[in-house]
């Protein structure tokens, strides 16, 4: 039987630090979030990479494969969409709602053009009728289970704080805010004189995003924020997998690189069961390397010759545990 881990409101019990796993599409799906658990300490629960609305009374399987509860789910789980119609949105959720879930997240950070200029992602922070209207539709379909993860802004730092009381109107279960414009989308600096500016006038709980790749960062940044306590990490935890170890000081150190080996060829050879041909297996397995690669002090060369392998025995030559050091 498939071991099966909804996020539930009602078994909440957040106290200091929840580390929630960000959604990085491509790379935090369900076999990654699976695998990682069985090798590493696991973040408290995850949020799943965006899945899109669609129109039709009837969602497709397949589009709900990576939140299906029927198949392994070792990581309490939150699913996320993406949309901007708000019936369509309430079709995708009910569809989660089948599936057991009492949670859902919205997709208000999106930062790539096209995606905003369809008034999707970050675009619904910019459409504050739209936003207002999906906000609804999510909250009447998901009574307090509903959040939303958004931005700062889109050019500037400063369209949440003019969506606070929007946002502040309706009962959400928490905000989580990535410490960024869109225009940045993920590089330069995180806003935090901005970020401090404006979580407070937030009267949701409130989770940090952004940029938190140590337990030093996030020593740092809990000690500018003591009022927060929800955490949302991504790419530092695609780079470092014992990320959540180190910040619960639970790691063996030096990390055991044997551990992090064995979880590469049991990803491997999960996304082989998982995905169709040699082709996309190593497609996946080169997205997590291009975070991975920043965890080996010659990484960059390591990433060199992972980046041109085309056969799944070429990569496994490049990544062999003498080459991993
Ligand atoms: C490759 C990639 C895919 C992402 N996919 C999503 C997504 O599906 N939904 C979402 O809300 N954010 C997505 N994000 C944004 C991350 O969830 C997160 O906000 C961002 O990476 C900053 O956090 P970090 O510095 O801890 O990685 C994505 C980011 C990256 C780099």
């Amino acid at each position: 039987m498939a071991r099966v881990k909804l996020y539930k409101r009602m078994h909440e019990q957040i106290t200091a630090d929840d580390l929630c796993l960000a959604p990085l599409r491509g790379v935090t799906v369900r076999t990654f979030r699976n695998i990682h658990a069985k090798f590493f300490r696991a973040p408290d629960r995850a949020v799943s990479p965006f899945i899109a609305t669609v129109s039709g009374i009837k969602i497709k399987p397949i589009l709900l494969q990576d939140v299906n509860p029927a198949l392994e789910q070792g990581v309490p789980l939150i699913p996320q969409v993406i949309g901007k119609d708000p019936v369509q949105l309430r079709t995708l959720l009910r569809a989660f709602k089948d599936l057991g879930y009492t949670c859902a997240d919205l997709n208000a950070g999106c930062p790539w053009p096209f995606i905003i200029k369809k008034s999707r992602g970050a675009g619904l922070m910019r459409d504050e009728r739209l936003f207002a209207a999906m906000l609804e539709a999510g909250c009447e379909e998901m009574p307090e289970g509903f959040s939303v993860k958004v931005r700062l802004g889109i050019d500037k730092p400063t369209l949440l704080a003019e969506r606070m009381p929007l946002i502040n109107s309706f009962p959400l279960r928490e905000v989580a805010i990535h410490a960024r414009t869109a225009k940045q989308m993920y590089e330069g600096t995180v806003l935090l004189d901005a970020f401090e500016q404006t979580y407070p006038l937030c009267k949701h709980p409130v989770v940090y995003n952004g940029d938190i790749r140590t337990a030093e960062d996030l020593q740092r940044l809990k000690a500018r924020f003591p009022a927060i306590t929800r955490w949302m990490i991504g790419r530092g935890l695609a780079t470092n997998p014992f990320l959540i170890e180190d910040i619960r000081g639970t790691t063996q150190t030096p990390h055991a690189l044997e551990r992090l080996h064995g979880f590469l060829e049991a990803y491997l050879q999960a996304c082989e069961v998982e995905l169709h041909g040699p082709a996309s297996v190593l497609g996946r397995m080169k997205e997590l390397w291009s975070y991975l690669k920043d965890y080996f002090p010659e990484g960059e060369k390591l990433w060199n010759q992972i980046k041109i392998c085309r056969t799944l025995d070429e990569y496994r030559r490049s990544v062999s545990l003498e080459k991993c050091q």
